[in-house]
């Protein structure tokens, strides 16, 4: 079958956005069940500082023999880049680490309510510690996204501080993330699914010490009795699966913003929150107030407005010099 230019043209304009679409779902599944298995780990083995590192541990497992066996590239890397990616890996691991505290601690829908917020610590670090201005339009939007978790939170039946905390302090953190990346990746030639197996090997370096130093294998110990007496042996797939599915969303996620614009990948990710919240609202049955319902939707909504607003190539996960960022 012969196809006419305009056919041709219709067809290769369709695959980018097809592509794009499997990653955005790919990325949405995987990382629902993540939070649905993370979480059915942390209720009954509450020890978010051996889940974070087992994460970690797991993915760069999973990498190691993807380059043990050809089934990847190995990146080919020099001092310069280990030394650039030391920040990011910094502020990865906090943020990683104080999301699963606050998640063994509140719903995981409340976790990624807050979580919503992070395009206003984004403006905020970014105009307060950068110097950089933004248009009135998305300060104007920042409204919403702060009123919304700030209604959540104040009408969250299960508030808890150190859960609230974890997931602030998680925001702050992975905005750091973002800038680092961006001045790191410039110009580099590791792409996505290479950049983030780099980035786990290093956050894993600096986070076994501080899991240990913090809850320590005696404490795993006792834990993990409890949780096995409860529950049975097979906790240990939900542990494998949170582990295993931590690293596949993080990793398809870094390959997508091979492919798109920081301000595609902050709308996904908004939408990923809501599949979350929703799925997650549904699994454990975590009771919601209509008050609490409504402030989530307008802090996602004020996500959207934010995203239309904000030239997000300047500023918004800005992770791995993808294609936008080669010309800001
Ligand atoms: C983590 O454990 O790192 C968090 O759940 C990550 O959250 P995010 O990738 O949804 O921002």
């Amino acid at each position: 079958v012969e196809l006419s230019d305009q056919e041709m043209g219709s067809v290769a304009a369709k695959g980018p956005k097809v592509k794009i679409g499997i990653y955005f779902a790919v990325w949405w599944a995987l990382n629902v069940v993540f939070n649905i298995y993370n979480k059915k780990v942390l209720n009954v083995f509450p020890y978010p500082w051996l889940t974070s590192t087992l994460s970690l541990a797991t993915g760069s497992l999973m990498m190691l023999i993807s380059w043990g066996t050809g089934l990847a590239e190995v990146p080919n890397t020099d001092l310069d880049f280990w030394k650039s990616l030391f920040p990011v890996a910094v502020a990865h691991t906090i943020g990683h680490v104080a999301a699963t505290v606050s998640m063994s601690k509140v719903a995981v829908s409340f976790t990624h309510i807050i979580k919503s917020g992070e395009p206003a610590f984004s403006v905020l670090v970014s105009r307060f510690l950068l110097g950089e201005t933004f248009p009135a339009q998305v300060y104007l939007s920042l409204l919403p996204i702060i009123g919304g978790c700030a209604l959540a939170a104040v009408t969250e039946l299960n508030f808890n501080m150190i859960g609230f905390m974890g997931a602030m302090i998680s925001n702050l953190a992975f905005v750091f993330r973002n800038i680092f990346s961006k001045k790191g990746m410039k110009g580099k030639a590791v792409g996505g699914m290479n950049y983030y197996a780099c980035l786990s090997l290093l956050s894993l370096a600096i986070l076994t010490p501080f899991a240990i130093a913090v809850e320590g294998p005696q404490m795993w110990v006792e834990g993990w009795k409890t949780a096995v007496s409860q529950i049975g042996p097979q906790v240990i797939w939900w542990v494998a699966a949170q582990s295993v599915f931590y690293h596949l969303y993080n990793q398809v996620s870094y390959m997508s913003l091979d492919e798109i614009s920081p301000l595609t990948f902050s709308i996904g990710n908004t939408m990923k929150r809501i599949s979350v919240i929703v799925s997650s609202i549904i699994i454990f049955r975590t009771p919601v107030q209509p008050v609490n319902a409504l402030g989530t939707a307008i802090a996602i909504l004020g996500t959207f407005i934010y995203s239309q607003e904000n030239d997000a190539r300047k500023i918004y996960k800005g992770l791995n010099g993808g294609n936008d960022f080669k010309h800001s």
